[in-house]
């Protein structure tokens, strides 16, 4: 990126910002001095303006050739969209879903702003060959975003993410839980910060992946991960 670019402000592509993670990220973009436009890919209408806010409504998430002008001269891609596995009919819709999506994302991304970065909002007990069946595709689609070829790529694992509004079991037992073991939540904003660290910081380089810890304080400026300058693709867990 070019100085000229820098001091225009940074460009960040945002997907799943009508989500309650999504929504936080997109809060921590905007109240951002350095960011001058955040791009937000998005089925539905955000229902928000914002001078920095630039709305693209698109359906097809596993095909971007249509706009792939919209991943032109971006610094960083912070992909939040997804769901629960309760919400979906089963493995295969999940991978469409949590693997062909941000992929799809990625390889645009690469193809039209080869320098800039993925954050992927992936989550909390995401392991390989795990017998949680999201747990496992969400390892999938780490590894593979991975091997990609950015230059930064994360993969950020937070635990609870609550809602601006909490109902139901999240007001009655997961707000109040969290009050006590702050560790099994993170702030969405909080989150978004962490995220938006990673994708405009250039300090550090390679594949990483982060744990809630790790996030809330890269939020409050604690240092990004151990460079990897010359190892790319390292992980961090
Ligand atoms: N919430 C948490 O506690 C938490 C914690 C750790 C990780 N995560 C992960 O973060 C991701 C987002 O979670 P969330 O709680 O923010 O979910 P959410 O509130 O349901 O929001 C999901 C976002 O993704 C979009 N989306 C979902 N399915 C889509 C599809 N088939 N096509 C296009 N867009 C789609 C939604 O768009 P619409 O508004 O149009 O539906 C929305 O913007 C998930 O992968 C989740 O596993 C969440």
């Amino acid at each position: 990126m070019t100085e000229q670019r820098r001091s225009q402000g940074r460009f960040v592509l945002l997907f799943g910002a009508t989500g309650t993670a999504g929504s936080g990220v997109l809060q921590a973009c905007l109240e951002d001095p350095t960011v001058s436009e955040v791009r937000a890919i998005t089925r539905r209408p955000l229902g928000a303006s914002h001078p920095k806010l630039r709305e693209v409504i698109w359906k097809d998430f596993a095909h971007f050739e249509g706009i792939a002008e919209e991943f032109r001269g971006v610094d960083c891609c912070l992909f939040c969209l997804g769901t629960s596995a309760r919400n979906v009919a089963g493995e295969d819709a999940y991978r469409e879903i949590h693997v062909a999506y941000p992929l799809a994302a990625a390889r645009a991304l690469l193809a039209e702003s080869p320098s800039a970065a993925f954050v992927y909002l992936s989550g909390f007990l995401t392991k390989r060959g795990s017998w949680m069946m999201w747990a496992r595709v969400k390892a999938e689609a780490e590894d593979a975003l991975a091997t990609l070829g950015f230059l930064r790529h994360a993969n950020v694992r937070p635990t609870g993410v609550l809602p601006m509004h909490p109902e139901g079991a999240e007001r009655w037992l997961l707000a109040p839980l969290a009050r006590v073991f702050p560790s099994l939540t993170i702030d969405r904003v909080e989150l978004g910060r962490a995220m938006l660290r990673l994708g405009l910081d250039n300090a550090w380089d390679g594949s990483h992946t982060l744990e809630s810890s790790e996030l809330k304080a890269i939020a409050r400026g604690a240092p990004l991960p151990a460079a990897t300058k010359g190892e790319p693709h390292a992980s961090a867990s």
